[in-house]
């Protein structure tokens, strides 16, 4: 999660469309067949009207549910019933099953005259249905912390600063208690005109910001702007804190007092309270406005602390969860092993929240030079990077964990990082079931091919972001060199050798948006369409499928994500007797040109059988 991140959206519309080919080429006697039953129950269509709780969703112009289910990938009907998806099908085999067999039943119970029974609603033309999406890796409260104030669209700091007024001027809460701290997150300097970092004077010019206590963290984590109000209240400063060269440099020549800004170990300096639990509930409806919204219906949240634990199961326990959450819990090196007391939280608020695996850090940020490598830096050939963790912790505690029954999920980047809790897992899980504890490699960015194989052979999954590609493409090769980056984010050969992928965001650092992991998947170019590989991709060879990216039989963002939380058997796919997750997108991103991929909107998000985004 600390990777910076330069991307910039670019304007979509300076790629000239091409014109899209005819979607779904029919034959005629198909056509009329459709037209036929269409005309037939197209009395029952009621958009708008409340939703019956069993009804049919169907496509008029063919098989536009892309199911994800091998033994039938595509279909034009589902029948959704309660929670459940009861039956996949063509529109006439649909109706013909379902009001045959519900006219029967009725006319046995009631003598009444069999009629059709079945509500259809029809999805507007071009659309498709997907199954509900997942984010395999995304830090949820720290992303709704992020949307609190819109640092990121930020030109210059005059734009924060003034983004930071009307958010105090707006907030109840610090309305309520201006000493409340005004905590923001998102800004980035190396988008600003000169790069140079902003100010406490910044924040102090404008009256309003000026009175508060300000804390705003930057995009990548590593920063915090704060105001004199703030840096008063920490003074005096020390001399020195350790961790991190670019924090001690700005300490030494004094410069922190004149910038305001505090990086790396000395953001700890300044004394934030924890969130409120009305804190923690804003931020959260930050988060799930916009993953419903984006066609999410399940996040993996990488990083529980013990506050984000207990703020989640207590929204299980009152069943107030929007979104499905499987979250990992922080292994914290000075806290008691914990394992074999804490039980896992599997399924519980209706199958919407679980919390039954421990994440691990093994290395750090390839960017930030953080990677744990085999051999140096390209760019500094006295680093190798740096493990966060003991070997023997490492592997003694993964061991624990999972002999207790937890999922074990390890952030590495480096190939070295991915090695070494490689080397953990296959001690940990000898004479283990992988199958039933689904270990994960979080990240998994730099991987030498024999540890592919390894991954594979052990049935380790590897959870990658996608965005992060299109992100680090453009000094991956200065950092690594022409050789070894040719194993960064190589997800091609991940799945080549066997070995299962599961995409993610990472948010904050990137927006919680599928779509664009999808299209960073498949086209490995940035959204202006370039590459440093030119516009078919950089390393293309490394381009997953359209298919592969949505479905999973060993990738994707929907059977995947299921298989790497133990929810594959009801979630996923579109197949009877799952749950009715599913989402409902503006136009064909399994056949639009690349270029359109961006393009594609979210009409609805359906969990448990009913929209909880849009309406059908
Ligand atoms: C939907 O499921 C319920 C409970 O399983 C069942 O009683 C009902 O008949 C089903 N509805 C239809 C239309 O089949
Ligand atoms: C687990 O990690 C702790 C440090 O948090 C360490 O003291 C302990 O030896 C490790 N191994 C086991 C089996 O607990
Ligand atoms: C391993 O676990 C899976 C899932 O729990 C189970 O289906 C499978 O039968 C197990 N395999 C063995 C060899 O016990
Ligand atoms: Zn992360």
């Amino acid at each position: 999660m600390k990777a910076p991140s330069t991307y910039t959206k670019l304007e979509r519309g300076d790629f000239p469309s091409k014109s899209r080919p005819p979607r779904h080429p029919l034959p005629l006697p198909y056509i009329l067949a459709v037209c036929i039953s269409v005309l037939c129950i197209s009395t029952y269509v009621r958009r708008g009207q409340p939703l019956p709780q069993a009804y049919a969703l169907c496509s008029r112009s063919g098989a536009a549910i892309y199911t994800v289910d091998p033994e039938r990938p595509r279909a034009q009907c589902m029948v959704v019933n309660g929670t459940l998806i009861q039956d996949v099908g063509s529109l006439e085999d649909v109706h013909r099953r379902w009001d045959t067999a519900v006219a029967q039943r009725q006319a046995a119970q009631k003598r009444a005259l069999p009629r059709p029974r079945l509500e259809t609603r029809f999805i507007k033309s071009g659309s498709i249905v997907v199954p509900g999406m997942s984010d395999s890796h995304a830090h949820c409260l720290e992303y709704g912390a992020s949307r609190l104030i819109p640092l990121e669209s930020a030109r210059r700091p005059v734009d924060a600063v003034a983004a930071v007024r009307n958010y105090i001027l707006n907030d109840e809460d610090i309305q309520a208690d201006p000493e409340k701290y005004v905590q923001g997150w998102g800004w980035d300097h190396t988008r600003w005109p000169d790069h140079n970092f902003p100010t406490a004077a910044d924040l102090d010019s404008d009256p309003v910001v000026r009175s508060h206590r300000v804390a705003l963290e930057a995009k990548d984590g590593h920063a915090i702007w704060v105001n004199s109000k703030v840096l008063e209240e920490i003074s005096p400063l020390p001399d020195e804190v350790e961790g991190g060269l670019i924090a001690l440099r700005f300490w030494r020549s004094q410069l922190i007092l004149l910038l305001g800004v505090l990086l790396d170990n000395a953001q700890y300096l300044v004394p934030i309270p924890p969130p409120t639990q009305k804190d923690l509930e804003k931020q959260f409806s930050l988060v799930v406005d916009d993953a419903l919204s984006h066609g999410l219906t399940s996040i993996h949240d990488a990083g529980f602390d013990p506050k984000s634990l207990e703020f989640y199961k207590r929204l299980a326990d009152e069943n107030k969860l929007p979104i499905r959450i499987y979250g990992m819990t922080y292994f914290d090196e000075n806290a008691e092993y914990w394992g074999d007391k804490v039980k896992p939280i599997i399924g519980a608020a209706n199958g919407r929240f679980t919390a039954r695996s421990v994440k691990f850090f093994g290395d750090g940020a390839l960017r930030t030079g953080g990677a744990a490598l085999f051999e140096p830096y390209a760019d500094n050939p006295d680093s190798r990077g740096f493990m966060r963790i003991d070997a023997d912790v490492l592997t003694s505690n993964i061991t624990r964990f999972l002999r207790d029954g937890w999922q074990t999920n390890i952030h590495a980047i480096g190939d070295r990082a991915n090695s070494l809790v490689l080397d953990a897992f296959e001690s940990a899980l000898d004479g283990i079931n992988v199958t039933s504890l689904r270990p994960r490699l979080e990240h998994a960015q730099i991987i030498r091919h024999e540890d592919m194989d390894r991954l594979a052979k052990l049935g380790v999954i590897a959870s990658v972001q996608p965005t992060h590609a299109i992100d680090d493409m453009y000094y991956g090769e200065a950092r690594l060199g022409p050789e070894r980056v040719k194993l960064l984010y190589a997800f091609r050969d991940i799945i080549d050798h066997g070995a299962r992928i599961t995409l993610g965001s990472d948010a904050p650092v990137e927006t919680v948006d599928p779509i664009l992991s999808f299209f960073a998947a498949i086209g490995r170019v940035a959204p202006d369409g370039t590459s440093p590989h030119g516009p078919n991709g950089w390393f293309p060879e490394q381009r997953l499928s359209r298919e592969e990216a949505l479905k999973g039989v060993a990738a994707g963002m929907t059977l995947a994500p299921a298989y790497a939380s133990f929810t594959d058997d009801v979630l996923g796919s579109i197949v009877p007797g799952k749950i009715a997750d599913y989402t409902i997108l503006s136009q064909d991103i399994m056949t639009v040109p690349l270029m359109e991929v961006l393009e594609t909107e979210v009409y609805v998000t359906a969990m448990d059988g009913r929209p909880v985004y849009g309406s059908i």
